[in-house]
């Protein structure tokens, strides 16, 4: 019998209609156009504005377009793995809201945080369901409304963060295309470093957890960055070697958008020209687990069946990690 490999056959994303200029946060905070740019890469960042709306919000239109680019119905999908650190709210799981609002009655789901290499982590955990044989169609959503836990008085945060969400479908494929490899890595000592202190079980809401700022997050920029640009480069070069890969063998990689410096770095250490490089930071910034669906859909025109693509990505936690797939379209 031939390997099942759990292939992308369908991607679609969503960004809000708000920009976030760097010309309007200079009027906010102490920063500057030429900093951010020169530091980041962002230009500009999409924000969702309007009461009650969360993170599912963008999913919605995001897996609506999905399903009609792919000509499936909802009630088709099997599992929905809704990657997030925004979710709507505690629980019940946005994988549950997002079933509910789309109308894909059939699926099970849940949501999974890792933060900014969230889509990473739930594009590997999809695969297992889809090589088992046991799912025909998982759907995997990346999205953040970053704004909702970020402080606009906070110049270190809030320059880099935006809104957005992707989504991917994942089917079977017995042509060898699709998910070869992956390496997931974490370090939960470096949380220390990026967090959200409050709303969880250790220090729920209260008006001091409000007061002190707790609910917004936290990182400290120069640590933070200095574990991601090894870490992510690092794990590319991994999974690259693992694989015997060169870099000419690499049609694409598609790294998180966190800091165009550390995308350099990544592509660099692996030997890959920028014009192999998806980056679309200047125009959303740092969408958390959004940014990986939204270069794909970017770049979607672009890609062709049998590309060989790397993805990478490090965030909070510490998590990151890499995956090596075959475009299947
Ligand atoms: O996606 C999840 C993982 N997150 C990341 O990968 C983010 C990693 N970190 C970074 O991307 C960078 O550390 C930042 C973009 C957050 C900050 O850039 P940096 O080059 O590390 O700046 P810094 O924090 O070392 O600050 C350098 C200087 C400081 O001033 P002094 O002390 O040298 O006078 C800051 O106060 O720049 C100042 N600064 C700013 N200036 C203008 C910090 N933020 C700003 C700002 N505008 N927005």
């Amino acid at each position: 019998m031939q390997q099942i490999r759990a292939a992308i056959t369908a991607v679609n994303a969503y960004v809000p209609e708000y920009v976030l200029s760097n010309a309007e946060l200079e009027k906010m905070v102490d920063t500057n156009d030429e900093w951010i740019v020169s530091r980041t890469g962002i230009k500009e960042r999409r924000i969702l504005k309007g009461k009650g709306l969360g993170t599912s919000d963008m999913a919605v239109p995001a897996v609506e377009g999905l399903l009609k680019k792919r000509g499936i119905a909802a009630e088709e999908i099997d599992l929905i793995i809704f990657c997030t650190t925004t979710p709507d709210m505690p629980f019940p799981a946005s994988a549950n809201i997002l079933a509910d609002k789309i109308g894909a009655i059939n699926a099970w789901g849940f949501d999974l945080n890792a933060a900014c290499s969230g889509f990473i982590y739930g594009l590997t955990t999809g695969s297992q369901f889809i090589e088992s044989g046991k799912h025909q169609k998982v759907l995997v959503v990346g999205g953040d409304k970053m704004s909702s836990i970020i402080n606009y008085e906070d110049r270190a945060t809030c320059i880099i963060f935006g809104d957005g969400c992707g989504a991917v479908l994942l089917e079977p494929n017995t042509e060898g295309l699709g998910i070869q490899d992956a390496i997931l890595k974490s370090d939960g000592s470096g949380g220390q470093y990026l967090n959200m202190k409050a709303g969880g079980s250790a220090n729920p809401a209260s008006h001091e957890t409000v007061d002190a700022k707790e609910h917004y997050a936290y990182q400290e920029g120069q640590a933070v960055f200095k574990f991601a640009v090894t870490n992510m480069a690092d794990v590319a070069a991994e999974i690259m070697e693992r694989n015997q890969l060169t870099a000419d063998d690499v049609a694409w990689l598609v790294p998180h958008q966190a800091n165009k410096r550390i995308i350099d770095a990544t592509a660099n250490r692996m030997g890959v020209g920028p014009e192999k490089v998806m980056v679309n930071i200047e125009q959303y910034g740092n969408t958390t687990n959004g940014t990986i669906p939204l270069c794909l859909n970017d770049w979607e025109s672009k890609l062709k069946k049998g590309d060989t693509l790397i993805l990478a990505a490090f965030g909070g936690g510490f998590t990151w990690g890499s995956v090596y797939l075959k475009w299947a379209y």
